[in-house]
């Protein structure tokens, strides 16, 4: 009776031990070629182009996200409402090193970074929204927070194992995007819950069932 043999069973893998001489010969022979790209080699297997594209997008989501916040944190001041002013700020200024650090992967790969007026009003994915109240400007700035998820998780899910750095770099960006998000979300419910003056009871609509079982235990 014919054995039945694993697929793949008794040859060697490719970058596995047994062809490991060769391999390291021919990363040497490519590590030789084209010095000039830098840190760009074979390894990188993605569509430049695409990414580069994706990068851009991100990046006037980016900068979008941060005249929101800038804007906000200005009219806070009117708002008498330093608490939230402070956290706009921080968020305003995690948005700008967000952005410095996308021109610089976009120039990493040959690309050249959308950040003229134009290109952001034309590829961002957040529209600017200036908000009219505390409750509004907290929503709007939510919302944008879930959109970036949105988009950057899509970046993630395109780069795989083909970009790794840009990859990388979106899940780190994607950890503070949370971050805020969760923050936006909080103050929503505090400040309605502690103060029920700043912001009405509508908010479950963006917080959803969240915040619903909190306010009935509290009653
Ligand atoms: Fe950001
Ligand atoms: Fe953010």
């Amino acid at each position: 009776m014919a054995q039945i043999k694993n697929p793949g069973e008794g040859k060697p893998r490719p970058g596995g031990l047994q062809d490991w001489p060769s391999r390291v010969k021919q990363i040497r022979q490519q590590a030789e070629q084209n010095l000039a790209d830098g840190a760009m080699t074979p390894a990188y297997k993605a569509n430049r182009d695409q990414i580069i594209d994706l990068l851009n997008r991100a990046l006037t989501a980016e900068w979008t996200s941060f005249l929101q916040y800038w804007h906000h944190y200005t009219m806070a001041s009117d708002l008498h409402s330093s608490e939230i002013a402070d956290v706009w700020k921080e968020h305003a200024e995690e948005e700008y090193q967000h952005a410095q650090r996308l021109n610089a992967r976009i120039n990493e790969l040959g690309g050249v970074p959308a950040n003229s007026p134009n290109e952001i009003a034309q590829l961002s994915p957040i529209s600017f929204e200036k908000g009219h109240d505390l409750r509004n400007m907290l929503e709007a700035d939510l919302i944008a927070e879930r959109q970036a998820i949105q988009v950057y998780n899509d970046i993630v899910r395109t780069c795989g194992f083909d970009d790794n750095e840009t990859r990388v770099i979106f899940e780190e960006v994607l950890l503070v995007e949370n971050e805020h998000a969760n923050e936006l979300a909080s103050f929503l419910y505090q400040f309605d819950a502690s103060t029920g003056q700043q912001i009405d009871t509508g908010h479950e609509e963006i917080i959803g069932r969240r915040a619903a079982p909190l306010r009935k235990a509290a009653s």
